[in-house]
């Protein structure tokens, strides 16, 4: 969602900024815009569309500045266009503000601004926040820092900010509350602000990153200076990052997506490294661990994501059950904040995020906080805000996801979630000797066999070829692999916006079955296992109706291989390790289809990175 890039220092703005706004552009947005302070005034540009097209925009325009804003919106209030773009100017256009989240006060506020005379030109939030901050500084004489603190303590909503006035080219303020916004501190003063750390490393890797409801005053002279809106000072933090500049760059690969892909072997081994010790026969999770107590008398443990992350919570329930026998529940992140739930103190939420920033995924761990329940992050973006709400937690170190479309993130998530109930059945005292050894061994051996998989992209290209003008497919799987039908389909879908649908295999005769015919391709997963023969008979059901079959088997397989029109096999594990390599193909068919269909694959129309909108 919305991308928000700030520069205070000696060099040109102009060009850190849409070098920062082109690092956000994975993020998903519709319109893009930049502002500088040259000579007094705002040199101020934006439109819809895409950054290359502000820079045909801006042109040959003057665009000289040491300080600076640019934003990626991604529409909620008001359609996409040039005059809702940002950054949006006050009422006497002496300030000028970016935005990323929701002002959901902002019509009351707006109403009452226009009864003092103040004129809006678009339909959005932001621009009420900026003539609010305006009026506040007008009208109590508070220089802006104050202005904006004062503001933001009446406002409603989610926010980061960024904030400059044309009088002043030595200070930005920057504020947050329930969207991520970081502080990247150079030399002698020069400050960067952004969305997330990937605009700010090749420029310096000390960060700070700010707090909810924190406000920033970044001045040339006086240096930084933070207060909370409730007034207190805080002592910024100033962490190093670690991330390194070519794990956000494509690597020789056209797409960030297919890098990603082929990274799994690496982001996997990252992701048990350390947590698991084959020779002793030994799980070490710290966030289990250190809270024994709570995982060993937990009564339930419930599971809260969105989308891919709540797919990988799906094939975590499965692990959960049947490793740890405790009962486990997964929710939709946003069904579950607004049904009131029964939550009770000895349970455990398992609160599933690649980027750490879901606004859903973040209110149903607030709601499940209020209820007592101990709650457990699995997130991939270090000191995100889901990171930093729940009691404990386990990294994925799959490293930056630039893709939209999750996939990497997806694998590494679920091997954490295996050593997870690995670890809680340990400490449950229901796992131990030869069965937990052999499936530690197992987990070892998957980032090898993920790059077997890998091999299959040419197979799985021509299989691409055949289907790319499918209108609809169906995914079907059972048991451990159900969850890999839904992300299969959801892969399809989003990237190529070809409709798909994931099915348990055997639930097909229950409606989907119907539309069955010659044109539909029927993607199984039948890998060895215990279900393996109930889906050679709903294999049978698609072919008696003369439905395509392309299926996923096992190496050595001839039964399903017979009953499909192409296959591709993969490495035998055992039956709890399947989704991690079975969806491995189901990815690069996506994204050979979408590639085919002329789609762009890492910036799906209409889908954002980072939902932080509910
Ligand atoms: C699909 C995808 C989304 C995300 C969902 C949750 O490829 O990426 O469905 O999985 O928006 O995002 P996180 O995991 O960041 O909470």
């Amino acid at each position: 969602m919305c991308g928000i890039v700030g520069y205070l220092g000696d060099r040109q703005a102009y060009e850190i900024l849409i070098k920062g706004l082109k690092r956000l552009e994975y993020r998903g947005y519709d319109s893009a815009g930049v502002a500088m302070i040259r000579n007094g005034n705002f040199s101020l540009f934006k439109c819809k569309g895409k950054v290359s097209d502000l820079e045909e925009t801006v042109g040959m325009s003057d665009h000289s500045g040491n300080i600076g804003m640019g934003h990626t919106r991604w529409a909620t209030h008001g359609p996409p266009n040039d005059i809702n773009a940002h950054p949006h100017l006050s009422n006497d256009g002496s300030l000028v503000l970016i935005h990323n989240g929701i002002i959901e006060n902002y019509a009351p506020l707006k109403a009452e601004l226009i009864n003092r005379g103040h004129e809006f030109k678009s339909d959005t939030d932001t621009e009420v926040l900026v003539h609010f901050i305006e009026d506040i500084r007008d009208k109590t004489g508070a220089n802006l820092f104050e202005a904006v603190r004062i503001a933001l303590s009446e406002v409603i909503g989610a926010y980061a900010i960024v904030v400059m006035d044309k009088s002043n080219p030595q200070q930005l303020i920057a504020a947050r509350k329930s969207s991520p916004l970081v502080i990247g501190v150079g030399k002698d003063n020069e400050f960067f602000v952004a969305s997330d750390a990937t605009p700010i490393i090749e420029y310096t890797r000390n960060v700070v990153y700010l707090e909810d409801e924190e406000i920033a005053k970044l001045d040339r002279t006086e240096g930084m200076k933070i207060v909370t809106i409730s007034n207190q000072h805080k002592t910024p933090y100033i962490q190093e990052l670690e991330m390194k500049l070519e794990a956000i760059e494509k690597g020789g690969y056209d797409s960030f997506m297919l890098k990603e892909i082929h990274e799994q072997p690496r982001s996997i081994m990252d992701s048990i490294r350390g947590r698991m010790n084959v020779g002793t026969g030994s799980v070490r999770m710290s966030g289990v661990d250190d809270h024994a107590d709570r995982w060993r008398n937990a009564s339930r443990i419930l599971i809260v994501a969105c989308g891919t992350s709540w797919h990988a919570g799906l094939v975590a329930e499965y692990l959960l059950e049947e490793f740890a026998r405790i009962p486990v529940e997964v929710e939709y992140a946003s069904e579950f904040r607004y049904r009131n739930p029964v939550i009770m103190p000895s349970d455990v939420v398992i609160a599933i995020s690649q980027s750490g920033e879901t606004a859903d995924t973040l209110a149903a761990i607030e709601l499940a906080k209020d209820k007592g329940a101990f709650i457990f992050g699995v997130c991939n973006v270090v000191g995100s805000s889901i990171a930093r709400a729940t009691h404990s937690g386990a990294y994925t170190h799959a490293g930056p996801e630039i893709g939209v479309a999750s996939t990497k993130a997806f694998t590494a998530q679920v091997s954490v979630l295996y050593l997870l109930a690995l670890s809680v059945a340990v400490h449950r005292g229901v796992m131990k000797g030869e069965r937990l050894n052999r499936l530690m061994v197992e987990m070892n051996s998957i980032p090898d066999k993920i790059a077997e998989v890998l091999k299959t992209n040419d197979a799985v290209k021509a299989i691409a070829e055949q289907y790319k003008d499918s209108t609809n497919a169906l995914y079907l799987g059972r048991g451990y692999t159900f969850p890999v039908a839904l992300e299969g389909a959801l892969k399809l879908k989003e990237i190529s916006y070809i409709h798909a649908e994931g099915y348990p295999a055997a639930e097909m005769k229950h409606g989907p079955i119907a539309l069955i015919d010659e044109a539909m391709p029927v993607f199984v997963i039948a890998t060895h296992g215990a279900s393996y023969e109930k889906v050679v008979s709903n294999i049978q059901e698609v072919k008696a109706r003369k439905g395509k079959i392309i299926s996923i088997v096992t190496e050595g397989d001839k039964i399903v291989k017979e009953l499909s029109d192409y296959a591709i096999e993969i490495p035998k594990c055992d039956d709890s390790l399947v989704p991690l390599i079975a969806v491995v193909p189901l990815q690069l068919l996506s994204y050979h289809v979408a590639v085919m269909r002329g789609c762009n694959v890492d910036q799906p129309r209409n889908l954002a990175k980072s939902v932080t909108v509910e």
